[in-house]
Protein backbone atom coordinates (compact mmCIF):
# COMPACT_ATOMS: atom_id res chain seq x y z
CA UNK A 1 0.00 0.00 0.00
CA UNK A 2 1.15 3.59 -1.19
CA UNK A 3 2.44 5.30 1.54
CA UNK A 4 -0.15 8.57 2.91
CA UNK A 5 2.29 11.79 2.29
CA UNK A 6 1.75 13.39 5.79
CA UNK A 7 0.57 16.64 4.76
CA UNK A 8 -0.02 19.32 7.45
CA UNK A 9 -3.30 21.48 7.10
CA UNK A 10 -1.38 24.46 9.02
CA UNK A 11 -2.89 27.91 7.30
CA UNK A 12 -0.30 29.43 5.32
CA UNK A 13 1.11 32.76 5.65
CA UNK A 14 1.24 35.09 2.82
CA UNK A 15 3.46 38.48 1.80
CA UNK A 16 2.24 41.06 -0.15
CA UNK A 17 4.73 43.33 -1.25
CA UNK A 18 2.86 45.56 -3.93
CA UNK A 19 3.19 48.72 -2.92
CA UNK A 20 7.10 48.33 -2.14
CA UNK A 21 7.10 48.73 -6.11
CA UNK A 22 6.98 51.10 -8.54
CA UNK A 23 4.04 50.24 -9.81
CA UNK A 24 2.30 51.52 -7.05
CA UNK A 25 4.04 54.44 -5.67
CA UNK A 26 6.66 55.79 -8.64
CA UNK A 27 10.23 55.25 -9.36
CA UNK A 28 11.18 57.77 -7.13
CA UNK A 29 10.45 55.70 -3.48
CA UNK A 30 9.54 52.48 -5.47
CA UNK A 31 11.49 49.71 -5.89
CA UNK A 32 11.35 49.10 -10.15
CA UNK A 33 11.33 45.53 -12.05
CA UNK A 34 15.10 46.51 -13.17
CA UNK A 35 16.68 46.94 -9.09
CA UNK A 36 15.20 43.79 -8.39
CA UNK A 37 16.83 42.18 -11.55
CA UNK A 38 19.79 44.06 -11.17
CA UNK A 39 19.96 42.69 -7.48
CA UNK A 40 18.78 39.15 -8.27
CA UNK A 41 21.96 37.50 -8.52
CA UNK A 42 23.34 38.99 -5.07
CA UNK A 43 20.60 37.93 -3.62
CA UNK A 44 20.80 34.21 -5.08
CA UNK A 45 24.33 34.40 -4.11
CA UNK A 46 23.19 35.16 -0.50
CA UNK A 47 21.04 32.33 -0.74
CA UNK A 48 23.40 29.66 -1.97
CA UNK A 49 26.24 30.98 0.97
CA UNK A 50 23.42 30.52 3.84
CA UNK A 51 22.87 26.99 2.46
CA UNK A 52 26.14 25.87 2.30
CA UNK A 53 26.74 27.34 5.93
CA UNK A 54 23.10 25.50 6.94
CA UNK A 55 24.91 22.38 5.36
CA UNK A 56 28.13 22.81 7.22
CA UNK A 57 26.53 22.89 10.29
CA UNK A 58 27.36 27.19 10.53
CA UNK A 59 23.65 27.95 10.97
CA UNK A 60 21.92 25.66 13.74
CA UNK A 61 19.30 27.97 13.93
CA UNK A 62 17.64 26.99 11.16
CA UNK A 63 17.48 23.24 11.57
CA UNK A 64 15.37 23.95 14.99
CA UNK A 65 11.86 23.09 13.39
CA UNK A 66 12.82 19.92 13.30
CA UNK A 67 14.05 19.39 17.04
CA UNK A 68 10.95 17.01 18.07
CA UNK A 69 12.09 15.03 19.99
CA UNK A 70 13.80 18.07 22.44
CA UNK A 71 10.56 20.03 22.11
CA UNK A 72 8.62 16.28 22.94
CA UNK A 73 10.81 16.54 26.30
CA UNK A 74 10.19 20.18 27.26
CA UNK A 75 6.02 19.58 26.66
CA UNK A 76 6.07 16.80 29.22
CA UNK A 77 8.13 18.34 31.57
CA UNK A 78 5.79 21.90 31.29
CA UNK A 79 2.91 19.48 31.65
CA UNK A 80 4.07 17.72 34.88
CA UNK A 81 5.19 20.77 36.44
CA UNK A 82 2.41 23.28 35.54
CA UNK A 83 -0.01 21.71 37.55
CA UNK A 84 2.38 22.59 40.63
CA UNK A 85 2.39 26.30 39.95
CA UNK A 86 0.29 29.09 39.63
CA UNK A 87 2.98 31.35 38.38
CA UNK A 88 5.84 31.21 36.21
CA UNK A 89 8.16 33.73 36.29
CA UNK A 90 10.94 34.19 33.49
CA UNK A 91 13.97 36.05 34.58
CA UNK A 92 16.06 36.60 31.06
CA UNK A 93 16.70 40.12 29.32
CA UNK A 94 16.94 40.63 25.59
CA UNK A 95 16.88 37.45 23.38
CA UNK A 96 16.55 35.63 26.80
CA UNK A 97 12.91 37.15 27.32
CA UNK A 98 11.53 38.75 24.05
CA UNK A 99 10.34 35.56 21.84
CA UNK A 100 8.37 34.51 25.67
CA UNK A 101 6.95 37.53 25.73
CA UNK A 102 6.59 37.33 21.68
CA UNK A 103 4.76 33.87 22.02
CA UNK A 104 2.43 34.99 25.21
CA UNK A 105 0.83 37.68 24.04
CA UNK A 106 0.39 35.98 20.57
CA UNK A 107 -1.06 32.45 21.63
CA UNK A 108 -2.79 32.71 25.19
CA UNK A 109 -5.89 35.10 25.88
CA UNK A 110 -4.96 38.95 26.21
CA UNK A 111 -5.93 38.76 29.80
CA UNK A 112 -4.51 35.57 30.59
CA UNK A 113 -3.19 36.34 33.85
CA UNK A 114 -5.95 37.94 35.04
CA UNK A 115 -8.38 34.74 35.05
CA UNK A 116 -8.85 32.86 38.26
CA UNK A 117 -7.12 29.72 38.94
CA UNK A 118 -10.13 27.74 37.63
CA UNK A 119 -11.07 29.22 34.40
CA UNK A 120 -7.11 30.03 33.27
CA UNK A 121 -6.13 26.48 32.20
CA UNK A 122 -2.02 27.33 32.59
CA UNK A 123 -0.15 29.42 35.44
CA UNK A 124 0.35 32.59 34.90
CA UNK A 125 2.96 34.52 33.26
CA UNK A 126 5.66 37.45 34.42
CA UNK A 127 8.74 38.20 32.20
CA UNK A 128 10.95 40.46 34.46
CA UNK A 129 13.27 41.39 31.89
CA UNK A 130 14.29 45.29 33.65
CA UNK A 131 15.81 45.43 36.66
CA UNK A 132 13.62 48.00 37.81
CA UNK A 133 14.08 48.00 41.73
CA UNK A 134 10.30 48.75 42.53
CA UNK A 135 9.18 46.86 39.94
CA UNK A 136 10.97 43.82 41.13
CA UNK A 137 9.49 44.77 44.65
CA UNK A 138 6.11 44.74 43.75
CA UNK A 139 6.47 41.69 42.40
CA UNK A 140 7.67 39.65 45.03
CA UNK A 141 4.68 41.12 46.75
CA UNK A 142 2.18 39.57 44.89
CA UNK A 143 3.88 36.24 44.44
CA UNK A 144 3.04 33.00 46.57
CA UNK A 145 6.33 31.52 46.88
CA UNK A 146 4.68 28.19 47.17
CA UNK A 147 2.83 28.53 43.51
CA UNK A 148 5.62 29.96 41.72
CA UNK A 149 8.34 28.78 39.72
CA UNK A 150 11.01 30.85 38.45
CA UNK A 151 12.84 30.02 34.95
CA UNK A 152 16.19 31.44 34.64
CA UNK A 153 17.22 32.47 31.63
CA UNK A 154 20.77 32.94 30.26
CA UNK A 155 22.67 32.03 27.34
CA UNK A 156 25.93 33.46 28.71
CA UNK A 157 25.22 32.46 32.62
CA UNK A 158 26.66 35.53 33.38
CA UNK A 159 24.15 38.55 32.49
CA UNK A 160 24.50 41.31 35.48
CA UNK A 161 20.39 41.91 34.79
CA UNK A 162 19.58 38.45 34.97
CA UNK A 163 21.65 37.16 37.47
CA UNK A 164 21.13 39.63 40.10
CA UNK A 165 17.35 38.75 39.71
CA UNK A 166 18.42 35.39 39.83
CA UNK A 167 19.97 35.97 43.39
CA UNK A 168 16.95 37.55 44.40
CA UNK A 169 14.54 35.16 43.56
CA UNK A 170 16.67 32.55 44.98
CA UNK A 171 17.35 34.69 48.45
CA UNK A 172 12.87 35.06 48.42
CA UNK A 173 12.74 31.04 47.95
CA UNK A 174 14.96 30.21 50.64
CA UNK A 175 13.44 32.90 52.50
CA UNK A 176 9.97 32.03 52.64
CA UNK A 177 10.08 28.14 51.74
CA UNK A 178 13.62 27.29 53.61
CA UNK A 179 16.79 26.37 51.20
CA UNK A 180 15.85 23.33 50.04
CA UNK A 181 12.91 24.65 48.47
CA UNK A 182 15.01 26.21 46.02
CA UNK A 183 15.63 23.25 43.21
CA UNK A 184 11.72 22.51 42.94
CA UNK A 185 11.39 26.46 42.13
CA UNK A 186 13.86 27.36 39.93
CA UNK A 187 14.69 25.65 36.67
CA UNK A 188 17.37 26.95 34.74
CA UNK A 189 18.45 27.65 30.65
CA UNK A 190 21.57 28.03 29.82
CA UNK A 191 24.66 26.73 27.68
CA UNK A 192 25.04 23.11 28.24
CA UNK A 193 29.20 23.86 29.81
CA UNK A 194 29.86 27.41 30.38
CA UNK A 195 29.01 30.06 32.41
CA UNK A 196 28.06 31.19 36.66
CA UNK A 197 24.23 29.55 35.69
CA UNK A 198 25.56 26.61 34.58
CA UNK A 199 27.76 25.96 37.15
CA UNK A 200 25.65 27.03 39.89
CA UNK A 201 22.70 24.73 38.35
CA UNK A 202 24.69 21.65 37.93
CA UNK A 203 26.33 21.85 41.52
CA UNK A 204 22.97 22.86 43.14
CA UNK A 205 20.97 20.21 41.43
CA UNK A 206 18.63 22.32 39.41
CA UNK A 207 16.80 21.21 36.65
CA UNK A 208 18.35 22.86 33.81
CA UNK A 209 17.60 22.83 29.88
CA UNK A 210 20.12 23.60 26.98
CA UNK A 211 20.50 26.75 24.81
CA UNK A 212 22.04 24.80 21.75
CA UNK A 213 25.54 25.94 20.71
CA UNK A 214 25.96 28.43 18.23
CA UNK A 215 22.60 30.13 18.36
CA UNK A 216 22.43 33.36 19.21
CA UNK A 217 19.84 35.14 21.86
CA UNK A 218 17.61 36.63 19.40
CA UNK A 219 16.95 33.69 17.01
CA UNK A 220 16.66 31.26 19.87
CA UNK A 221 13.02 31.60 20.44
CA UNK A 222 12.70 28.08 19.28
CA UNK A 223 14.78 26.57 21.33
CA UNK A 224 14.11 25.69 25.15
CA UNK A 225 14.35 29.41 25.77
CA UNK A 226 11.27 30.27 24.58
CA UNK A 227 10.00 26.74 24.00
CA UNK A 228 9.92 26.00 27.78
CA UNK A 229 7.54 29.16 29.28
CA UNK A 230 5.83 28.71 26.26
CA UNK A 231 4.84 25.33 27.07
CA UNK A 232 4.22 26.10 30.26
CA UNK A 233 1.64 28.36 30.06
CA UNK A 234 0.13 25.74 27.81
CA UNK A 235 1.05 26.58 24.04
CA UNK A 236 1.50 24.44 21.92
CA UNK A 237 5.20 24.37 21.14
CA UNK A 238 5.11 21.40 18.65
CA UNK A 239 2.16 22.99 16.44
CA UNK A 240 4.91 25.96 16.43
CA UNK A 241 7.50 24.14 15.23
CA UNK A 242 5.42 22.26 12.75
CA UNK A 243 5.33 26.28 11.07
CA UNK A 244 8.45 27.33 11.23
CA UNK A 245 9.35 23.94 9.34
CA UNK A 246 6.66 25.16 6.53
CA UNK A 247 8.26 27.99 6.32
CA UNK A 248 11.61 26.73 6.27
CA UNK A 249 10.42 24.24 3.05
CA UNK A 250 9.50 27.68 1.10
CA UNK A 251 12.64 29.83 1.69
CA UNK A 252 14.94 26.53 0.13
CA UNK A 253 14.18 28.17 -3.07
CA UNK A 254 16.73 30.46 -4.47
CA UNK A 255 14.01 32.63 -6.53
CA UNK A 256 12.80 35.34 -4.45
CA UNK A 257 9.36 34.61 -6.29
CA UNK A 258 9.14 31.57 -4.35
CA UNK A 259 11.11 32.39 -1.11
CA UNK A 260 9.34 34.70 1.14
CA UNK A 261 11.57 35.94 3.05
CA UNK A 262 14.21 36.55 0.80
CA UNK A 263 12.06 38.38 -1.01
CA UNK A 264 11.44 40.91 1.99
CA UNK A 265 15.14 41.28 2.92
CA UNK A 266 15.76 42.04 -1.51
CA UNK A 267 12.84 44.88 -1.41
CA UNK A 268 14.58 46.40 2.55
CA UNK A 269 17.91 45.89 0.90
CA UNK A 270 17.00 48.19 -2.21
CA UNK A 271 14.61 50.18 0.05
CA UNK A 272 17.83 50.80 2.36
CA UNK A 273 20.83 51.86 -0.02
CA UNK A 274 18.93 52.85 -3.08
CA UNK A 275 15.96 54.95 -1.84
CA UNK A 276 17.30 55.93 1.54
CA UNK A 277 15.13 54.15 3.45
CA UNK A 278 16.87 53.86 6.74
CA UNK A 279 13.81 53.37 9.11
CA UNK A 280 11.43 50.07 9.21
CA UNK A 281 8.09 50.50 11.04
CA UNK A 282 6.51 47.19 11.61
CA UNK A 283 2.88 47.77 12.11
CA UNK A 284 0.77 44.82 13.50
CA UNK A 285 -3.06 45.41 13.53
CA UNK A 286 -4.07 43.15 16.19
CA UNK A 287 -2.60 43.47 20.33
CA UNK A 288 -1.75 39.81 19.99
CA UNK A 289 1.12 40.48 17.39
CA UNK A 290 2.36 43.82 18.98
CA UNK A 291 5.11 41.91 20.66
CA UNK A 292 5.97 40.28 17.53
CA UNK A 293 6.75 43.79 16.14
CA UNK A 294 8.93 44.01 19.70
CA UNK A 295 10.77 40.53 19.17
CA UNK A 296 11.79 41.32 15.47
CA UNK A 297 12.87 45.29 16.36
CA UNK A 298 15.90 43.41 18.55
CA UNK A 299 16.65 41.14 15.83
CA UNK A 300 16.56 43.40 13.10
CA UNK A 301 18.62 46.04 15.39
CA UNK A 302 21.25 43.70 16.70
CA UNK A 303 21.96 41.60 13.86
CA UNK A 304 22.10 44.58 11.21
CA UNK A 305 23.35 47.27 13.16
CA UNK A 306 26.76 46.82 13.17
CA UNK A 307 30.27 48.75 12.37
CA UNK A 308 32.31 46.73 10.57
CA UNK A 309 31.77 45.00 6.64
CA UNK A 310 32.55 41.12 6.77
CA UNK A 311 35.58 42.18 5.12
CA UNK A 312 37.08 44.70 7.85
CA UNK A 313 35.72 47.96 6.96
CA UNK A 314 33.96 50.67 8.83
CA UNK A 315 30.40 50.98 7.27
CA UNK A 316 27.82 51.56 10.21
CA UNK A 317 25.66 49.20 8.28
CA UNK A 318 21.45 48.80 9.97
CA UNK A 319 18.12 49.96 9.53
CA UNK A 320 16.22 51.08 12.18
CA UNK A 321 13.18 48.99 13.55
CA UNK A 322 10.09 50.84 15.01
CA UNK A 323 7.55 49.29 16.58
CA UNK A 324 3.96 50.47 16.21
CA UNK A 325 0.49 49.52 16.84
CA UNK A 326 -2.65 49.80 14.27
CA UNK A 327 -5.45 51.28 14.84
CA UNK A 328 -4.07 52.90 17.95
CA UNK A 329 -1.10 54.40 16.93
CA UNK A 330 -3.13 55.34 13.57
CA UNK A 331 -4.11 58.36 16.20
CA UNK A 332 -0.22 59.03 17.48
CA UNK A 333 2.63 57.69 14.42
CA UNK A 334 0.75 57.78 11.34
CA UNK A 335 0.54 61.55 10.42
CA UNK A 336 4.50 61.46 10.79
CA UNK A 337 4.75 58.38 8.78
CA UNK A 338 2.12 59.74 5.90
CA UNK A 339 4.12 63.41 5.79
CA UNK A 340 6.82 63.38 7.21
CA UNK A 341 10.19 62.52 5.59
CA UNK A 342 10.06 59.47 3.25
CA UNK A 343 12.78 57.82 5.00
CA UNK A 344 10.63 54.51 6.11
CA UNK A 345 9.31 51.48 4.75
CA UNK A 346 6.27 50.03 6.86
CA UNK A 347 5.65 46.81 7.02
CA UNK A 348 1.91 45.61 8.16
CA UNK A 349 0.75 42.65 9.85
CA UNK A 350 -2.87 41.64 8.93
CA UNK A 351 -4.75 39.06 10.29
CA UNK A 352 -8.02 37.87 8.03
CA UNK A 353 -9.72 35.85 10.88
CA UNK A 354 -9.61 36.46 14.49
CA UNK A 355 -10.21 33.47 16.99
CA UNK A 356 -12.78 35.38 18.54
CA UNK A 357 -15.00 38.43 17.30
CA UNK A 358 -16.90 41.29 18.83
CA UNK A 359 -20.18 42.52 16.88
CA UNK A 360 -20.82 46.06 17.03
CA UNK A 361 -24.36 46.60 18.15
CA UNK A 362 -26.86 48.99 16.79
CA UNK A 363 -28.80 51.93 19.08
CA UNK A 364 -28.86 55.22 17.70
CA UNK A 365 -30.51 54.17 13.83
CA UNK A 366 -31.02 58.17 13.26
CA UNK A 367 -28.13 59.38 13.71
CA UNK A 368 -25.99 59.05 10.46
CA UNK A 369 -22.22 59.55 12.30
CA UNK A 370 -23.12 56.45 14.04
CA UNK A 371 -25.61 54.27 12.71
CA UNK A 372 -23.04 52.73 10.15
CA UNK A 373 -21.26 50.58 12.45
CA UNK A 374 -23.88 48.87 13.67
CA UNK A 375 -23.64 44.90 12.36
CA UNK A 376 -20.33 45.20 11.04
CA UNK A 377 -17.57 43.85 13.96
CA UNK A 378 -14.33 44.59 15.28
CA UNK A 379 -12.72 42.58 12.83
CA UNK A 380 -13.81 44.12 10.05
CA UNK A 381 -13.09 47.48 11.66
CA UNK A 382 -10.18 46.84 12.23
CA UNK A 383 -9.33 45.36 8.96
CA UNK A 384 -10.75 48.40 7.11
CA UNK A 385 -8.33 50.45 9.21
CA UNK A 386 -5.41 48.74 7.97
CA UNK A 387 -6.41 49.06 4.64
CA UNK A 388 -7.80 52.61 4.80
CA UNK A 389 -4.32 53.21 6.69
CA UNK A 390 -2.01 51.72 3.75
CA UNK A 391 -3.97 53.28 0.94
CA UNK A 392 -3.20 57.10 2.84
CA UNK A 393 0.45 55.53 2.59
CA UNK A 394 0.23 54.50 -0.65
CA UNK A 395 -1.29 57.44 -2.07
CA UNK A 396 1.75 59.34 -0.26
CA UNK A 397 4.49 57.04 -1.91
CA UNK A 398 5.42 55.60 0.94
CA UNK A 399 6.64 51.80 0.44
CA UNK A 400 4.97 49.71 2.81
CA UNK A 401 3.80 45.94 2.73
CA UNK A 402 1.82 43.33 4.22
CA UNK A 403 2.29 39.80 5.85
CA UNK A 404 -0.81 38.27 5.76
CA UNK A 405 -1.78 35.69 8.77
CA UNK A 406 -4.84 34.04 7.62
CA UNK A 407 -5.66 33.08 11.28
CA UNK A 408 -3.15 33.50 14.94
CA UNK A 409 -2.36 30.10 15.63
CA UNK A 410 0.85 28.59 16.92
CA UNK A 411 1.53 27.51 13.13
CA UNK A 412 1.18 30.87 11.75
CA UNK A 413 3.45 32.12 14.35
CA UNK A 414 5.81 29.87 13.95
CA UNK A 415 6.07 30.51 9.73
CA UNK A 416 6.26 34.25 10.75
CA UNK A 417 8.97 33.96 13.64
CA UNK A 418 10.96 31.54 11.08
CA UNK A 419 10.44 33.60 7.84
CA UNK A 420 11.88 37.07 10.06
CA UNK A 421 15.17 35.17 11.27
CA UNK A 422 15.83 33.90 7.60
CA UNK A 423 14.97 37.38 5.98
CA UNK A 424 17.07 38.86 8.92
CA UNK A 425 19.66 36.05 7.84
CA UNK A 426 19.88 37.42 4.19
CA UNK A 427 19.52 41.24 5.33
CA UNK A 428 22.67 40.38 6.66
CA UNK A 429 25.00 39.04 3.97
CA UNK A 430 23.04 41.23 1.58
CA UNK A 431 24.65 44.18 3.69
CA UNK A 432 28.15 42.08 4.09
CA UNK A 433 28.22 42.19 7.59
CA UNK A 434 28.04 39.52 10.67
CA UNK A 435 24.37 39.38 11.81
CA UNK A 436 24.91 36.81 14.41
CA UNK A 437 27.53 38.41 16.81
CA UNK A 438 27.10 41.64 19.00
CA UNK A 439 30.30 43.33 19.86
CA UNK A 440 28.02 46.63 21.10
CA UNK A 441 25.98 44.59 23.49
CA UNK A 442 29.07 42.74 25.03
CA UNK A 443 30.77 46.23 25.32
CA UNK A 444 28.31 47.31 27.16
CA UNK A 445 28.02 44.74 29.21
CA UNK A 446 31.62 44.35 30.39
CA UNK A 447 30.82 48.12 31.18
CA UNK A 448 28.64 47.47 33.30
CA UNK A 449 30.31 44.08 35.61
CA UNK A 450 33.47 47.18 35.40
CA UNK A 451 31.20 49.93 37.00
CA UNK A 452 29.57 46.88 39.48
CA UNK A 453 33.05 46.31 40.98
CA UNK A 454 33.38 43.28 39.17
CA UNK A 455 36.63 41.16 39.37
CA UNK A 456 38.97 41.06 36.61
CA UNK A 457 37.06 44.51 34.80
CA UNK A 458 39.32 46.70 36.94
CA UNK A 459 41.02 47.93 34.02
CA UNK A 460 37.73 48.67 32.27
CA UNK A 461 36.85 50.65 35.13
CA UNK A 462 39.66 52.80 35.10
CA UNK A 463 39.34 53.38 31.41
CA UNK A 464 36.05 54.69 32.03
CA UNK A 465 37.24 56.83 35.14
CA UNK A 466 39.81 58.38 33.17
CA UNK A 467 37.23 59.10 29.68
CA UNK A 468 35.04 60.78 32.69
CA UNK A 469 37.38 63.28 34.11
CA UNK A 470 38.19 64.21 30.50
CA UNK A 471 34.52 65.10 29.70
CA UNK A 472 33.61 68.93 31.44
CA UNK A 473 29.71 67.91 32.78
CA UNK A 474 27.13 70.35 31.36
CA UNK A 475 24.29 69.90 33.44
CA UNK A 476 21.52 72.37 34.25
O1 LIG B 1 20.58 38.38 21.26
C1 LIG B 1 21.47 38.43 22.08
O2 LIG B 1 22.51 37.77 21.98
C2 LIG B 1 21.34 39.30 23.33
O3 LIG B 1 20.23 40.13 23.27
C3 LIG B 1 21.19 38.40 24.56
O4 LIG B 1 20.07 37.58 24.42
C4 LIG B 1 21.08 39.22 25.83
O5 LIG B 1 22.17 40.09 25.95
C5 LIG B 1 21.03 38.31 27.06
O6 LIG B 1 22.16 37.49 27.09
P1 LIG B 1 22.20 36.18 27.93
O7 LIG B 1 21.17 35.25 27.43
O8 LIG B 1 23.59 35.66 27.74
O9 LIG B 1 21.95 36.56 29.36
Amino acid sequence: MAKKKNRSTAAIIKYDYTNMTDSAIGARHGITEKQIEKTMPHAQEVHRRRVAERKAGKLPFMDLPYKINEASDIAGFAKSTAEKFDNVVVLGIGGSALGTICLQSALNPAFHNLKDNRKRKAPRLFVEDNIDPERLADMLDVLDPKKTLFNVISKSGSTAETMSAFLVARNFIKRTLGPAAVKDHIVATTDVSKGVLRDIADSEGLRSFIVPDGVGGRFSVLTPVGLLPAALVGIDILKLLEGAAIMDKRCRSASPAKNPALMAALLQYIALTRKGKSIQVMMPYANALRDVADWFRQLWAESLGKKYSLDGKVVNSGQTPVKALGATDQHSQAQLYMEGPNDKTITFLRVENFRKDVKIPGGYSKTEGLSYLAGHTFGELIRAEQAATQIAITDNNRPNSTIILPEISPATIGQLLYMLEIETSYMGLLLNIDAFDQPGVEAGKVAAYALMGRAGFEKRAAEINKEAAKVKRKII
